[in-house]
């Protein structure tokens, strides 16, 4: 090596140590938490956890509290829990669920499972990350309707709340907290063990015969089921007008966008445990999964900017029957018993 590039070599390893140093404290700040490795269910990608917020114990179980905890609604009467509900895959059996003061807004409250993976929340894609979504409903004079600021301020009063915020991010319970650890506790609600499950991953026998037979109809040319609910999570995120109302009071992706072509499109729901997160649709119109094949089987109703994959599609009583088979076969069982066991 000439003395030169040595020098040059040499030059840039003291570079890079310089520029190390000076992100190092941050790195020992991190040191103190002890990251959790959380498992995800077979077939399932890996998380991609936001550097500041990956999980430990704490954080999780932090979460897991506030997540049950009414103190986060102004008249201590609502829960994140009241309208996501563990016997129902964190999702509400009304059409509308209930917030303060009894009232109720205009949405049907999904399910939460699997959440960590979703690229974007809400039906119109308007919140970017779990973290800031906790502020939403916390803000919804329909919902919980407190201030955040004060919120914090109650609850790091509580000295178990406080003493784990402490464990969880080294500060007090404050706004930076409520959101992370919320976020946290969410991101473990994953569920991939329903019998199509096992069915994918080699057992023959995890589906009966009529199952696979509304296995293949789901991912057919004909209904194209699949082609918007695809993936492993049955859902590509794909914002779609399925022509399930003629005007829509709820404009859907245009409330975001602002865009007159998003009139009445919605981000394609998960299907998973979908036998237990009726009612259905943006508005929980829909009260059951045969109104919901009714739905798909007819075509749906006019509207200009219907997608071209909602048509008639003419199926017989007897596959009508095979693709609810379908569907209930994608109910994880241990998923809800597990939550409820731990108190969720
Ligand atoms: C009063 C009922 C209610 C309460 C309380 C409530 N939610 Fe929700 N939640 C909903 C409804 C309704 C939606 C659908 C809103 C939309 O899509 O615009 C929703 C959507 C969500 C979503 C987005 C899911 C997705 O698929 O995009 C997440 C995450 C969520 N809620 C978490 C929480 C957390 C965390 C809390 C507590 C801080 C909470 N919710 C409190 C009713 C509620
Ligand atoms: C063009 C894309 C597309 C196709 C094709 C499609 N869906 Fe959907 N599906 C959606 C969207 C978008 C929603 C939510 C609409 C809303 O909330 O208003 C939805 C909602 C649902 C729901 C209700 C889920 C819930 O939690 O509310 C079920 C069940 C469902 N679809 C099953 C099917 C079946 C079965 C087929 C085939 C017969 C099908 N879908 C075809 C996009 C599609």
């Amino acid at each position: 090596m000439k003395k030169w590039s040595a020098y040059l070599v040499l030059g840039l390893v003291a570079f890079i140590a310089c520029k190390e140093e000076r992100v190092l404290p941050d790195q020992n700040a991190e040191a103190d938490f002890e990251y959790i490795e959380v498992e995800t269910p077979a077939g399932f990608p890996a998380i991609d956890y936001p550097m500041e917020n990956r999980p430990t114990t704490e954080r999780i179980e932090l979460g897991r509290l506030l997540f049950h905890d009414a103190r986060l609604s102004r008249d201590n009467t609502v829960s994140c829990a009241s309208c996501h509900l563990a016997s129902h895959s964190f999702a509400d059996n009304e059409a509308q669920s209930v917030g303060v003061d009894g009232l109720r807004g205009d949405r049907n409250a999904p399910s939460l499972a699997n959440v960590a993976y979703h690229p974007y929340f809400f039906m119109d894609g308007g919140v970017q990350t779990l973290e800031r979504q906790v502020i939403a409903p916390l803000d919804n004079v329909l919902e919980m309707d407190h201030d955040i600021v004060e919120v914090s301020d109650e609850l790091a009063q509580d000295e178990l709340l406080n003493t784990l915020a402490q464990a969880a991010y080294g500060r007090n319970l404050d706004p930076f907290v409520l959101t992370r650890s919320i976020a946290a506790y969410e991101r473990t609600l994953l569920s991939g063990d329903s019998p199509y499950d096992r069915y994918l991953q080699g057992d023959q026998f995890a589906l009966t015969a009529e199952e696979k037979a509304g296995m293949e109809l789901f991912f057919s040319e004909r209904t194209q089921c699949g082609s918007c609910h695809s993936g492993f999570l049955l859902t590509d995120f794909s914002f779609n007008n399925i022509g399930l109302e003629e005007e829509y009071l709820d404009k859907g992706r245009r409330r975001v966008s602002g865009d007159e072509s998003d009139n009445g499109k919605f981000k394609t729901p998960s299907l998973r445990n979908v036998a237990l997160t009726a009612p259905y649709m943006h508005d929980g119109s829909l009260r059951t999964l045969e109104e919901v094949i009714d739905h798909f089987n007819s075509g749906g109703v006019d509207h200009d900017l219907k997608d071209d994959r909602i048509q008639q599609l003419n199926l017989t009583e007897e596959e009508q029957s095979q693709l609810k088979a379908f569907l209930l076969a994608l109910t994880d069982k241990s998923f809800v018993t597990e939550a409820l066991t731990a108190g969720n």
